[in-house]
């Protein structure tokens, strides 16, 4: 049989070595010494083939406008939704549009080939995000899973237009369904927002994620209600609570209660490491907390992560590069997930568990999947977690559609001259 594309010898996210054979878009066969032609064939012995990053929450509609009109001085969640504000009137749909394609571009080098963006649906301002990221995720279809969810960063019932707005965009095609009940006014707002929320999804057979307790308050607890709501209209495994960081400053008596809620409901977690540790503990003096939520707690508990990435270069986050290895390096960190094998699973919070939570078909590298793949400048999960290896090849749909040459330093110290290379 002729192949597409053969990648000989590479090495698996579990440790097994394989050949990949690649025909019309899909994963023709995969296993030990495939002998046949190809179009082309990659020699990848010796390093990771992985099924590509996935990224299960990200904001595509404010990416790459760091300093427009204004950086956030106080570096705070607070400030970085104000000045959201003053930018959301200033862009318009064809800016929004020219950076999310300039972002997804980014993306598609780094091997990020799925992304869950959320896109506010606050006013008619947001509706200009919505169009534009709809848009989008037509044009990068090919080589980018786009997969959006309708947010009303404003509340759904404290912005006054919100709730017609968001489902607007949800009639216009918009995935999924978001909310931020902890940005509501009242508490009691919080609640009903997240019920009817999740009403909404469940009529219209869709997923739920939430921007859900993004806060240090212990008192803000939306994620039981969430638990709640997603076990009372059977959407199993369809909801996912973004953030959850006051988690981290709950009671634990409190959450030894919460965490089997959320596993009974199978309800997905998604913290967002960069963000959370940049965020959060903004208002504390010494010992500042950390932010990010439960993460080695909740996996105990079997509770599906995802870590995501939220936000590169805009109102709220001043760094970040596409880069889904940045995301687990900064998670294993602040989870303190040092083993061996939690190590590893920090690296499928940036691949299988956010494509499970995505609910994304057909991915993986098992004959019949789509032919989606990276190949790494690493040995290994943790090699490329720790060394946030360089994307050799990534393949979308069956082409290769980005190359790489291996990254390596000419030395010369004490006239030795030497071929520094950071892999073991
Ligand atoms: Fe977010």
């Amino acid at each position: 049989m002729s192949f597409d594309l053969l990648l000989k010898g590479g090495t698996l996210p579990d440790g097994s070595v394989a050949d990949i054979a690649i025909k019309d878009g899909r994963i023709a066969a995969a296993g030990k010494s495939i002998a046949s032609d190809a179009a082309e064939t990659l020699d990848i012995s010796g390093n990771l083939v992985s099924p590509p990053f996935v990224d299960p929450h990200f904001h595509m509609d404010a990416t790459l406008s760091y300093g427009n009109p204004r950086i956030n001085a106080s570096g705070t969640l607070l400030e970085g939704i104000s000045l959201w504000g003053e930018l959301k009137p200033l862009q318009s749909e064809e800016e929004i549009e020219r950076r999310a394609l300039a972002y997804c571009d980014w993306a598609a080098a780094m091997g990020l080939l799925a992304i869950r963006s959320h896109v506010d649906t606050s006013d008619e301002d947001g509706l200009k995000g919505v169009r534009a990221l709809l848009s989008v995720r037509d044009k990068v279809k090919d080589y980018i899973t786009l997969q959006l969810v309708a947010f009303p960063q404003d509340g759904f019932y404290r912005s006054p237009a919100a709730r017609d707005c968001t489902l607007k965009a949800l009639d216009m095609g918009v995935d999924v369904v978001g909310g931020i009940p902890h940005f509501e006014r009242t508490m009691a707002d919080g609640r009903r927002s997240v019920s009817e929320l999740c009403e909404i999804a469940a009529e219209r057979g869709l997923m739920v994620d939430m921007h859900c307790d993004e806060t240090d308050d212990p008192m803000s607890r939306h994620i039981e209600q969430l638990a709640y709501e997603t076990q009372r209209l059977g959407l199993h495994g369809r909801v996912a609570g973004s953030h959850l960081t006051s988690m981290h400053s709950m009671d634990n008596y409190y959450v030894s209660k919460l965490l089997p809620l959320m596993a009974e409901a199978q309800v997905a977690a998604i913290p967002n490491p960069l963000i959370n540790i940049t965020l959060q503990g903004r208002h504390d003096t010494y010992p500042k907390r950390r932010g990010m939520t439960r993460v080695p707690e909740m996996l105990a508990h079997g509770i599906r992560v995802g870590f995501g990435q939220d936000c590169v270069l805009d109102p709220w986050y001043s760094l970040g590069t596409a880069d889904m290895l940045d995301v687990a390096f900064m998670g294993l960190h602040v989870g303190q997930m040092t083993s061996p094998s939690d190590m590893q699973r920090c690296y499928a919070m940036v691949t299988s568990q956010s494509a499970a939570i995505m609910g994304l078909e057909d991915y993986g590298l098992e004959k019949g999947c789509k032919a989606d793949l990276v190949v790494l400048d690493a040995g290994n999960t943790i090699e490329a977690v720790r060394l946030r290896a360089p994307r050799l090849f990534v393949v979308a749909g069956g082409k290769v559609i980005a190359r790489h040459q291996a990254d390596e330093t000419a030395l010369s110290v004490e006239g030795r001259p030497a071929s520094v290379k950071r892999r073991v």
